[in-house]
C-alpha cells in the first residue's frame, strides 16, 4: 500500500497545458473569486483579465447561478441522458435557440469545447452520408486554428505542438492559411483592412481535392487561443460564399466568441455570416459547470429524422449531455446575461477598451496590438532563440502585480469578464504598462 499522501502535495496532479515543474516550484493558487477578482492562497486580490479561461463572461460568484446549482443538486442531481429526459435540458435548449441566428434551431449538448468540436465534425460527416453524399469525407481546418484537444479537433486544428506528438491523426484533413498578417495589419482595431484574399486558399484546397470530397470547413470566426487572429474585412463572407457554391458545410467554432465576447451574442451577429453548425462551450454556463452546445441548421437536424420512429437517429452523445446541474447553471447564466445586458455590453465598451489597449503602443517589445469586442492582444517581439520566454515572464510579473493575463507564444491575450468597468480597464492597461516597461 502507498504511504498516505499529504493533502498539500502538488506532485500527483499532472496539470493541463502547464509548465508543471515551474508551477510546482512556485505555485499560483486561487482559493476564491467574486465578480472581477480572484483571491490567492496568500490573500491577495487578482484582477481577472481573462474571464478565467475565456469563460466566466458574467464574472464570478453570480448569485443566480450559485443558487440554481445548489437548488438543482438537491432536486434532481442526475438523470440518464439516453432515452430519458428532464425538463431543464429542454428549457435550456429552447431558450438558447431563441438567441442563436434564425434557422439554427436545434442543439446537442456536450461537456466541453473539445467535445463540441468532435460532435460538429461527426455531424457534418454523417449529414452528408444520410443525404446519400457519403463521398464527402474530408474536413478542412485552418493553420493556427484551435479546436480543443481531442483527435478530430487537433486534426483540423493548426497548432504544431498540439499535433506533432500524436501520430497520424484523422486522415482526409487539410488546412487553409491563417489570416495573421502583421506586416499589413499591425495595430488594427476590430476588423483588419487587408487579407480578404486569404479566403482564396479555400479555392486552392477545393481545386486540389475536388469539392465532392469535402464535408465541412471549420474555423474560429476570431482565432482566440493562437493569439487573437482577426478575420480580414470580407474574409468570412467569402468563405461562406465558397462553401455555398460547393455544397460544403461551414462550421464556426464559437467556443470563445460565443455569448457576448464580440459585443454581440454570437459571431454571426457581428459579421453577418451565418454558419451551418455553431460550436460553443465556455460562456454557455459562465464556466461554472462544464458544458458545451452544438447548434445545427434545421436542414441538418431534419435530414436525420427519417426511418422507423423507434430507431435512434444519430449514434452519438455523452453520459452527461444536458446534465441537470449544467442545464440549471446554463439557464441561470442566460438570465444573468439578460438581466445585466452582457451579451451586448462588449459593444458599449469596445471603443474604450480599444483606446486603452492601444496606449501601450510604443512600449518596449510591443510589435502589434489588436482588439475586437472585449478581446485584446499585445504581440511581443520574441527573445531570439527563446520563443515564449518573454511573454511568460510578462504573465508572471502581471500576476505578482495583481493581474491575471493569458499568454500564447509571445502574445498576451486579454478577455475580461463582460461586467468589467472602465476603471478596471485602466488598471489592466496601467499594470501591463508597468510590466512591459520592466521586461527584459
Ligand atoms: C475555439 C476553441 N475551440 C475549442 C476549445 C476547447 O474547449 P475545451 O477546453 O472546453 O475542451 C477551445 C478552448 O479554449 C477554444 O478556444
Amino acid at each position: 500500500m502507498n504511504a498516505p499522501v499529504p493533502t498539500n502535495n502538488l506532485d500527483a496532479f499532472w496539470m493541463p497545458f502547464t509548465s508543471n515543474r515551474q508551477f510546482k516550484k512556485n505555485p499560483r493558487m486561487f482559493v476564491g473569486a467574486d465578480r472581477m477578482h480572484y483571491t490567492t492562497s496568500d490573500g491577495r486580490q487578482v484582477l481577472d483579465g481573462t474571464a478565467g479561461l475565456w469563460c466566466v463572461n458574467a464574472g464570478h460568484n453570480r448569485p443566480k447561478i450559485v443558487e440554481a446549482i445548489q437548488k438543482q443538486a438537491a432536486e434532481l442531481d442526475y438523470a440518464p441522458a439516453f432515452q430519458m429526459g428532464h425538463p431543464k435540458a429542454f428549457e435550456f435548449a429552447s431558450r438558447l435557440v431563441q438567441l442563436t441566428p434564425t434557422g439554427l434551431d436545434h442543439v446537442m449538448f456536450t461537456n466541453s469545447g473539445s467535445e463540441s468540436v468532435e460532435t460538429a465534425l461527426k455531424t457534418a460527416l454523417a449529414y452528408h452520408r444520410v443525404k446519400g453524399d457519403g463521398s464527402r469525407f474530408r474536413l478542412i481546418g485552418r493553420e493556427r486554428g484551435y479546436h480543443g484537444v481531442n483527435f478530430g479537433g487537433i486534426s483540423v486544428g493548426g497548432i504544431v505542438p498540439n499535433r506533432k506528438m500524436f501520430g497520424t491523426l484523422l486522415t482526409g484533413v487539410d488546412h487553409i492559411r491563417h489570416t495573421h498578417d502583421i506586416e499589413r495589419n499591425a495595430f488594427t482595431r476590430e476588423v483588419p483592412e487587408h487579407g480578404i484574399e486569404f479566403a482564396d486558399d479555400l479555392e486552392r484546397i477545393i481545386a486540389l481535392h475536388d469539392a465532392s470530397t469535402i464535408a465541412a470547413v471549420i474555423i474560429e470566426p476570431v482565432a482566440g487561443s493562437t493569439g487573437v487572429l482577426l478575420p480580414p474585412k470580407g474574409y468570412l463572407q467569402k468563405i461562406r460564399k465558397l462553401c455555398d457554391q460547393h455544397g460544403i458545410l461551414l462550421i464556426f467554432d464559437e467556443v470563445i466568441t460565443g455569448f457576448g465576447r464580440l459585443g454581440t451574442p454570437f459571431a454571426p451577429d457581428y459579421f453577418g455570416v451565418v454558419p451551418d453548425i455553431m460550436v460553443t462551450a465556455k460562456g454557455l454556463t459562465n464556466g461554472v459547470i462544464p458544458m458545451g452546445a452544438v447548434f445545427v441548421k434545421n436542414e441538418i437536424h431534419d435530414a436525420f429524422m427519417t426511418g422507423p420512429e423507434h430507431m435512434i437517429e444519430f449514434f452519438h452523445g455523452y453520459t452527461y449531455s444536458g446534465n441537470p446541474m449544467a442545464s440549471a447553471a446554463g439557464l441561470a447564466t442566460l438570465e444573468t446575461y439578460q438581466e445585466d445586458g452582457l451579451l451586448t455590453r462588449g459593444a458599449e465598451l469596445a471603443s474604450y477598451w480599444g483606446d486603452a489597449l492601444h496606449l501601450l503602443k510604443g512600449l518596449p517589445h510591443v510589435i502589434d496590438i489588436r482588439n475586437i469586442g472585449l478581446i485584446g492582444a499585445i504581440e511581443l517581439e520574441p527573445i531570439a532563440g527563446e520563443p515564449t520566454r518573454r511573454a511568460f515572464q510578462a504573465f508572471l510579473d502581471a500576476y505578482d502585480k495583481g493581474l491575471l493575463i493569458r499568454t500564447t507564444g509571445d502574445i498576451i491575450a486579454l478577455s475580461p469578464p463582460l461586467i468589467i468597468e472602465k476603471e478596471q480597464i485602466d488598471i489592466i492597461v496601467d499594470t501591463l504598462s508597468d510590466v512591459l516597461k520592466n521586461l527584459s
